[in-house]
């Protein structure tokens, strides 16, 4: 039987405040109707930091406008949507509690159907919505929170093959670039102050790499490079633009040998189960980096892997990503009701041990 749905996707978890429609017809592609991000940064810019509180109420006075501009954007009216998508975790407790009271009020009002949807759920099926990948498939999570390789097998079913032991390396461009002066977000900074630097001025720390297994690490990379700065300042008295830019250029190359050497591995791993669907996506805010992208596409050449990056605007935080989610979820069968929680910790896979650590977004889940 054929079936057309279109849902509405909220997400507020860390500090964007967005709302998306999102419709896909039996057999045909899904189609990003509206997809509205109000981010906040100029909000936490004084902090060097996103701001808990500050956020949460930022993002309950904007869900509504936000909700408003997607339909407009869309063309569609309220009574034609199916089903309510909403980010319920892992996340920024106040944050995630704004999306999923606004969810429910929208979901009883229209009598419609509420779906709840973990956030990285969200970043690792984006490869399915922009690009129509199938299941099983190997994903890299990488983004202000989190570090995690993962196989997807459905939209609930995921199964962890390593993460990160501490911070997650958006957190590590973000820090990079706090202390050396540059704009939050970090990773745009780096990567452009990158572009003009020597990656082989500073030899940082590889961390975990001869380890086995598929776990990462960066808060040593993080120590290093906070060394490597104060011992220029000792020596000169400050930094020049060449010194930050090959900070920032020795910094992203370890970071992009540690991703390329560990998503090797992974990548063995994963063909070892699943030798007929050689597929890598990435996804997360951290996967918008271009000498992260090119790292791992050498990787997927050397494997014969497809490899697979969402656009940019869709790697960062968006509901585009939940509405999906929510419409996968949907179509298997499942539905939240009045007593869906905001939950801060949300393990997609729920087998794995707990991660060490906690993020930007609270917990390495
Ligand atoms: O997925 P996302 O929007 O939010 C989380 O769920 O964390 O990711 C945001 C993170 C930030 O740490 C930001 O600095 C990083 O993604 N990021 C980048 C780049 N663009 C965003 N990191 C490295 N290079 C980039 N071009
Ligand atoms: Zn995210």
């Amino acid at each position: 039987m054929s079936e057309t749905l279109t849902i509405l996707g909220l997400e507020s978890s860390c500090d964007d405040t967005a709302a998306a429609i999102v419709r896909k017809s039996t057999g045909t592609a899904p189609e990003i109707l509206s997809s509205v991000v109000h981010g906040q940064n100029d909000l936490h810019a004084a902090f060097g930091g996103v701001v808990p509180e500050i956020a949460a109420r930022a993002h309950a006075e904007k869900l509504d406008i936000s909700v408003e501009e997607a339909l407009a954007e869309s063309g569609i009216k309220l009574s034609e949507i199916d089903a309510i998508a909403v980010t319920a975790g892992p996340g920024l407790i106040g944050g995630v509690l704004s999306g999923v009271m606004c969810a429910k009020g929208l979901a009883a009002g229209l009598g419609i159907p509420l779906v709840g949807v973990n956030h990285l759920a969200g970043h690792a099926l984006t490869p399915r919505l922009t690009d129509q990948v199938a299941y099983p498939y190997l994903m890299l999570l990488v983004s202000g929170g989190h570090c995690q390789f993962l196989i997807a097998r459905g939209p609930d079913e995921f199964t962890r093959l390593g993460g990160t032991i501490d911070d997650a390396p958006g957190e590590a461009f973000d820090k990079t670039a706090r202390l050396l002066g540059l704009p939050q977000p970090g990773g745009p900074s780096v990567e452009t102050v990158a572009r003009s630097g020597d990656p082989k001025r500073f030899a940082f720390p590889r961390p975990l790499m001869d380890r086995p297994g598929c776990d990462l690490s960066f808060s040593g990379l993080k120590t290093a490079l906070l060394r490597a700065r104060d011992a220029i300042i000792a020596e000169k008295g400050g930094l020049t633009e060449q010194d930050r830019a090959d900070l920032c250029a020795s910094f992203q190359e370890a970071v992009v040998d540690v991703l390329r050497k560990k998503t090797e591995r992974a990548l063995k791993e994963y063909l070892a189960l699943s030798p007929d669907n050689p597929v890598l996506a990435v996804a997360g805010g951290v996967a918008a980096n271009s000498a992260i992208r090119a790292g791992l596409e050498t990787v997927c050449a050397k494997y014969q892997t497809q490899f697979t990056a969402p656009p940019l605007k869709l790697c960062t935080d968006n509901a585009a990503m939940i509405a999906y989610a929510g419409l996968e979820r949907f179509q298997a069968g499942h539905q939240d009701d009045m007593h869906l929680a905001a939950r801060p910790r949300w393990p997609l896979d729920k087998r794995a041990p707990a991660m060490l650590g906690s993020g930007k977004k609270g917990a390495k889940a």
